[in-house]
């Protein structure tokens, strides 16, 4: 009797070590390809449509509180240049509105809606602090430090800033909260290092690398060097596209691999649909984990 058990326990077991590791969905800047990007509808779809992970791209403002954004100026997503024609900087006879020239008071005036559609008049930008309040105990969070040196520049560390937000909410240790997992993602190295050796985070990191960078990174030995420092790496798909070998690489190294950006808009020529684009690269080519913009095209 006690063989029997043994054995069906141990089957069970290995069952479940055969299991193959879930396929993570994070939804990008929310669920961008339905609702404005970085607004509290996009994040609410995005944990509607299922999402693993909901990203926050941050950015700081003039008084030093982390908003998500993915530009870090605010013209292409709010109505900035009507609400304060005046602050503009003007650079090669182009204007910018800066996200650090202004105070959350005043990026709170804005209108982050109507650009995507009228139905959308009065979005608001959310704090990050905000966006954990929505998302905690439905999603996980994913921020990505944003431009960390250009706002080092102006006095901030925006590494400090993200580690003591997750910390006022208690979510600064790994499985501090099973149901909000926290992934840090980052195209700045010295970003990530900051928060492994000087902050001494163990929250999990990911290294996004863009077209160009390839010959740095996503090589055996630049994935060997991003190793010290590294959970993972997020390629642009069409570098792994380019060399389908690199999932196989950094795996060989326990590096996850987590390419962007799979888009309704802006699908791979050779696919039929982003459905079928995503399926190609989680099951053919192996990845772990990818960012869209279309959540409910997420192949199961
Ligand atoms: O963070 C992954 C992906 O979002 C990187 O591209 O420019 O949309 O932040 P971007
Ligand atoms: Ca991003």
């Amino acid at each position: 009797m006690l063989r029997l058990l043994t054995c069906t326990v141990l089957v069970a077991g290995l069952a479940l070590a055969a299991q193959p590791a879930k396929k993570m969905l994070i939804a990008h800047r929310g669920a961008s390809g339905y609702a404005p990007e970085h607004t509290f509808a996009s994040y609410q779809l995005g944990i509607e449509q299922k999402a693993d992970f909901i990203e926050q791209d941050l950015q700081i403002t003039k008084d030093g509180v982390l908003v998500c954004l993915h530009d870090i100026t605010l013209e292409r997503t709010t109505d900035v240049e009507e609400v304060f024609p005046d602050r503009a900087t003007v650079e090669n006879g182009v204007k910018h509105w800066y996200v650090a020239d202004f105070t959350l008071a005043e990026i709170k005036r804005l209108d982050a809606g109507s650009w995507f559609n009228a139905k959308f008049k009065g979005a608001r930008v959310p704090t990050f602090a905000e966006a954990i309040q929505l998302v905690r105990g439905k999603a996980g969070l994913y921020p990505e430090t944003k431009e960390p040196e250009v706002y080092g520049k102006r006095g901030f560390e925006m590494e400090k800033l993200l580690m003591a937000e997750l910390k006022k909410h208690k979510l600064d240790a790994p499985n501090a909260d099973r149901k909000t997992p926290i992934i840090i993602q980052s195209f700045s190295p010295a970003s990530l290092r900051k928060l492994a050796f000087e902050l001494n985070s163990k929250l999990t990191r990911v290294l996004l690398v863009h077209d160009g960078s390839e010959k740095q990174w996503l090589t055996p030995d630049g994935l060997k060097e991003a190793k010290k420092f590294a959970d993972g790496i997020g390629p642009s798909k069409t570098l792994i596209e380019a060399e389908p070998k690199i999932v196989q690489w950094a795996h060989e190294l326990g590096l996850t691999v987590t390419p962007y950006t799979f888009r309704s808009a802006a699908v791979g020529k050779k696919y039929k649909d982003v459905r079928e684009e995503m399926r190609q690269f989680l099951f053919t080519y192996g990845v772990d984990a990818l960012f869209t913009d279309n959540p409910d095209q997420f192949p199961r």
